[in-house]
This record gives structure tokens, sequence and C-alpha cells, in this order.
């Protein structure tokens, strides 16, 4: 188990405050309210961006950039974009020093202690995780739904390729990518070339570094490419306007359970 570090006195953080700190070169935003410390990683998972300076209101903080939402107790995710929790730390407060230790993830928080004149005070319990899947899930593989489906042999248009992409799944979120707001544009040729009408795709990924990118463009070139009348799939990858949680159908929040 990681030992203890001391990152700041206590009364460098004042009760409400917050404080980025470091403990083994990561950056690690620190927390005092209502009598308790608590401590994650500045860092949020869906792109990264940092998480300290953000409002906080009760124990949620919200990532500046996209808006995913976590638990400064226990570092869970709560919302969209971000899926996965980021890290949190048991905390310490001894001789007037607050000590910060990488939680384990299969302990719970631990009861922080004080050699100080403040008195202990016990961290919340950890609330149930934010739904997550597996990041090395496989994407749904597209195309053979829509053969069953029919909507192949369909007369081509802008609403059959949006209806034939709803068979292309993120793989990490298991919502298709027109109810999660990633296809921006669809533009079909009006005359066909000689193996069909070329479509192109403007799609978005609901971060630059979204690993799952080329997995959705493959998917998406295979899917609509299975269309009768259809020559060649370009795909756009556009960033702006950027993708923004509100992009999402009801359906896709009803199946991520976000109201
Ligand atoms: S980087 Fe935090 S929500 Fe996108």
């Amino acid at each position: 188990m990681a030992e203890f570090t001391r990152v700041a006195d206590v009364s460098e953080l004042p009760e409400p405050g917050k404080l980025l700190v470091e403990v083994d070169g990561d950056p690690v935003a620190l927390f005092h309210i209502d009598g308790h410390f608590h401590a994650i990683d500045d860092v949020c998972t869906h792109d990264g961006g940092p998480l300290v300076d953000s409002e906080l209101v009760d124990h949620t903080i919200a990532c500046p950039r996209h808006g995913a939402k976590f638990d400064i107790r226990t570092g869970a995710a709560l919302s969209m974009p971000a899926i996965r929790a980021t890290r949190a730390y048991d905390v310490k407060l001894e001789s007037g020093g607050i000590f910060l230790r990488l939680r384990e993830a299969s302990t719970g928080p631990v009861s922080q202690t004080t050699a100080s004149a403040m008195p202990a005070v016990p961290v919340a319990a950890q609330p149930a995780a934010s739904p997550t899947a597996s990041t090395t899930a496989p994407a749904t593989v597209a195309g053979g739904g829509n053969a069953a489906s029919g909507l192949a042999e369909q007369a081509l248009s802008e609403d059959l390729v949006r209806e034939m992409l709803k068979e292309v799944k993120d793989p990490e979120l298991f919502v298709n990518i027109v109810d999660l707001g990633l296809i921006y544009n669809v533009t079909i040729a009006s005359e066909p070339a000689d193996n069909g009408r070329q479509v192109a795709i403007d799609m978005t990924m609901t971060s630059p570094a979204c690993p799952a990118g080329p997995q959705l463009i493959a998917d998406t070139k295979r899917t609509v490419g299975s269309h009768r009348d259809v020559g060649d799939v370009e795909v756009r990858i556009v960033m702006e306007p950027p993708w923004t949680p509100d992009r999402m159908t009801d359906a896709a929040r009803d199946q991520l359970g976000i109201f």
C-alpha cells in the first residue's frame, strides 16, 4: 500500500476551500468542505480536463470542458461524457499537515485522523459507481442489422442513412452514434458515379482523443456502404462545434440513466 504524503498545511486550506497539490508528480484537487477533506485526481477521465477550478456544488464538481461531473468523495463519474471514475485519495490530518495516499480500488475510504486540534471526521461512504463499460468492448459490427431489417434495400435518402447508422454503437457506451449526437451532416451526391452514389458524413467524437474513433469510422463506412445504391462513403471528422451532452436524444439519455 502506498505511503501517505504530506501535501499542505491545514492552515493553507480554510473551509470551504480548494487547493491544487501534487502527489508523486500527479496533480491532485484537494477540497475542504463540511468539516471534511477530500482529494481526487485533478484530471477529468473524459479527455483530461482540470477539475479543481470548477464550481463545487455539494460534493459534485463539473469539468469545465464538456460538463462531466464527479463526486469529490470517491472520484465516481456522475454524468456523461465521463464514464470512468477519477482516482480518489485517503486523507490524514497530522501535526498540522494534510497527508494524502492514493486509495486502492478494493478498499473504501478511511476515517480521517488528526493529531492536531482538528476533530477527526469520517469520509462519506462511497456511492454506487456510475455506469461504466469496458474500453475493450467491441463495437457493433454494422451492416448485418441493416440487411436483416431491409434498410439496405430501401430508397436512399439522408433519413435512411441516419436510420442505418443507428446500427453503429459506441463500444464504451453501447448507445448508437445517431442518438449520441455524433452525426452532424449527411450529404448524398445527386448523380451516381460508376460504383454508385457517393455519401459524405460529417461526424464528431465526444473527445478529440476518443479511442473508439477508428472503429466508429470503419463501422460507419461499412454500414452505409452496404446499401445497394451507395458507392464511396467518406467520413469527415469535425470537432467544431464540439460535442456536448445536450446533443444526445432523450432515448440516449434514458439508456445512460441521465435525467
Ligand atoms: S474533458 Fe472533462 S468533460 Fe470532456
